[in-house]
């Protein structure tokens, strides 16, 4: 019999190293620390950028003109505002599910009320991704309130993207540096390579479903503690840690365990991440203005003995190991962390997907059959024993 497809080709188990896309959008190189939108370095676009301008570029691949920055942010703080009866739907899902489940339902919900999804052009597809990049911030911020009964802050239209986000989570606004983290810290979570929630919404969209429902299949994979969930496990490491004296004890324990040590490693950088380098400087200064310095400190001799001990071998801090206790000296609480991946990666999330089906082929990859050979002899049930 002629070899199949499946028999002939190279198998790669989670597709590791398989390149199953061409992008303009972003670029990770590994080996030497670089992460780059549409060309642009991430620590130039964090000193001299904001949320909303990475938004456009990451979308249409340019930073906007003047009227095309205007245009762009009033059409997101047009859209920013849910309804009523999402506020309701948040609030009755969020006394017992998850934040990530309880995104994910919303995003589907308001997916059902908007009759563009139910067949969408190539233009729909765009105008959804601004709704839902406009939303997320909010829809987050009320969950965030509403899992720890707190009242619901509706939007200011007066405040940035990321200034917005902060001040509806956690009911007063920012001061400029507060406002210039979060910003720096979406900016830094916007877009990473076809990881895993990127990969299933273009996979998603694909198949021509809608923008929404490709949403709602990325927002389900970030869910998962492979990808999302880190922070909040280096967070709970360093908490359990205490103080930087026990930092060498703890850490032998679990090395001697094997277990993995949260907020390190990378599978694509072998180096310093680039943006664990940046939100470590604000995790320093934030950590002192709330008199958490303990945390910074045991958090820092981790880092020295991990990269004493594994440096050797490309282990460095990723992205994960200074966000969480970032995010968690500002306020906001453990479970919140992956939605807040979730409101900073939305336009990657978007721009991807948009770019995806403008030149779509179906995502449609083989599995290598190691079962049964056929045909198999069907065996009546009362013959089977
Ligand atoms: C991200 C991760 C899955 C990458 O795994 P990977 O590509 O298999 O890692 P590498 O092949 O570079 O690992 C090299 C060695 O370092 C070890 N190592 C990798 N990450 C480690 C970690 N976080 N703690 C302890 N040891 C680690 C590996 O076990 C391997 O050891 P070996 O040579 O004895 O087999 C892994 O580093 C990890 O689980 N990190 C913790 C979770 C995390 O922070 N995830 C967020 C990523 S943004």
């Amino acid at each position: 019999m002629a070899e199949t497809v499946e028999q002939k080709q190279e198998f790669s188990r989670g597709l590791e190293g398989v390149i199953a896309a061409e992008t303009k959008i972003g670029y990770v190189d590994g080996i030497n620390g670089i992460l780059a939108y549409r060309g642009y370095d991430i620590e130039t676009l964090t000193n001299q950028s904001n949320y909303e301008e990475v938004s456009y570029l990451l979308l249409y691949g340019k930073l906007p003109s003047e009227k095309e920055y205007i245009e762009y942010v009033s059409e997101l703080k047009k859209e920013m505002y849910i309804e009523d009866d999402v506020y309701e739907l948040i609030k009755k899902i969020s006394r017992t599910a998850h934040p990530m489940s309880s995104l994910r339902t919303v995003v589907s919900y308001i997916g059902g009320k908007d009759k563009t999804s139910v067949d969408p052009d190539v233009k729909q597809q765009e105008e959804i991704g601004i709704k839902l990049i406009a939303k997320m911030p909010t829809i987050v911020a009320a969950i965030k309130r509403a899992s720890s009964g707190e009242d619901f802050i509706k939007p200011d239209p007066e405040l940035s993207y990321a200034a917005n986000f902060f001040y509806q989570s956690a009911g007063r606004k920012p001061d400029t540096v507060e406002a210039k983290m979060m910003d720096t810290a979406l900016i830094l979570h916007a877009d990473h390579g076809m990881n895993a929630s990127t990969f299933s919404a273009m996979l998603t969209i694909s198949t021509l479903s809608d923008m929404y429902s490709a949403i709602t299949s990325a927002i389900s994979t970030l869910k998962g503690p492979l990808h999302g969930g880190a922070n909040e496990r280096a967070l709970a490491l360093i908490k359990e840690t205490g103080s930087p004296d026990n930092a060498e004890k703890v850490l032998s324990e679990k090395m001697e365990k094997k277990e993995k040590i949260m907020g390190f490693g990378h599978r694509v950088y072998k180096v310093y991440d680039p943006r664990a380098k940046i939100l470590k400087g604000y995790a320093e200064y934030i950590t002192k203005k709330n008199g958490q310095e303990k945390l910074f400190q045991t958090a820092t001799k981790i880092e020295d003995l991990m990269v004493n001990r594994l440096g050797e071998k490309g282990i460095f801090p990723n992205v994960d190991f200074y966000s969480g206790i970032l995010y968690y000296s500002i306020g906001f609480p453990p479970d919140v962390f992956t939605p807040i991946f979730a409101v900073g990666r939305i336009s990657g999330w978007v721009a991807r997907s948009y770019e995806y089906v403008q030149n779509n082929r179906l995502f449609r990859p083989r599995s290598r059959y190691a079962g049964e050979k056929a045909p198999r002899r069907y065996v009546p049930i009362n013959e089977r024993n």
